[in-house]
């Protein structure tokens, strides 16, 4: 069964057509990339799953069950949550307690430093757990996003560019960290980013958005084989996507 299932869903803002009748279902396990180019609607849609927004038409189903319309910590109960675009850690804390304010959705506060520092330890930052968060270099605050969403105890985890600062070699190292969860931990990763040789090498799935519609659902070599997207990069501006 889908870990996580989109069936027609819509998300209007006034007269604009933010998410347009998407539909797809995600495996447990999966490694998916959502691409698109700027405005497309990538960030609208993990709003919607994540439930900041609630959708003008269609459902979510997480685990089959319906989930479309519940709040944000409801949703992240249920095991499915995303980092924000362009947000930083919370700079006055250091990085274990910004990571044990997101294990307090589950756990009491002693037993949520615990879990934040196993998800530091997850993706190789516990030698950081002290630092001051505007003492880490941009890796190590994209795994640190990353530490903040596990500990809230996600199965299905949606990241929205949480590799935009990182040069090439250090994105490879961010995405080992991923593979790795993936591995070990069968969670479910839907990955939004920019960079396009990066985001194909990660995913085995690539979904394809433009003008919030579903344009390709695919392999990576399909997906950059498809004429309908190769039309949307080269329409718009293409230098950002490469
Ligand atoms: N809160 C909002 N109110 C009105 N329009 C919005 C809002 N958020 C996004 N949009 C519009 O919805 C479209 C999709 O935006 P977004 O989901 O941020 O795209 P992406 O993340 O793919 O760049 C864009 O046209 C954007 O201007
Ligand atoms: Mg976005």
């Amino acid at each position: 069964m889908s870990v996580l299932s989109v069936q027609g869903l819509t998300l209007k803002f006034g007269g604009l057509v933010a998410v347009n009748d998407v539909s797809f279902d995600v495996g447990a396990g999966e490694i998916i990339g959502l691409i698109g180019p700027n405005g497309a609607g990538k960030t609208s849609l993990f709003n919607l799953l994540v439930g900041l927004y609630r959708p003008t038409q269609g459902h979510i189903q997480l685990d089959g069950r319906r989930v479309d319309g519940r709040r944000p910590h409801v949703l992240a109960r249920q095991g499915m949550t995303k980092t924000f675009q362009n947000t930083a850690l919370f700079p006055e804390m250091t990085l274990l307690e910004n990571v044990t304010t997101a294990a307090l959705l589950r756990h009491p506060l002693r037993e949520a430093r615990a879990v934040a520092a196993d998800c530091l330890a997850r993706v190789g930052m516990d030698a950081a757990a002290d630092a001051d968060v505007d003492d880490l270099t941009f890796p190590q605050k994209a795994l640190g996003e990353v530490a903040r969403a596990l500990a809230t105890g996600p199965r299905v985890l949606l990241l929205d560019e949480v590799m935009a600062a990182l040069t090439p070699p250090e994105m490879d190292s961010v995405m080992g960290t991923l593979r790795d969860l993936r591995e070990r931990d069968r969670l479910t990763l839907i990955v939004v980013e920019h960079h396009m040789r990066a985001i194909m090498r990660l995913s085995e799935r690539l979904l394809v958005l433009n003008f919030g519609r579903l344009i390709a659902d695919g392999s990576p070599g399909e997906v950059a084989a498809n004429p309908d997207v190769i039309a949307a990069y080269l329409g718009g501006d293409h230098a950002q996507h490469t």
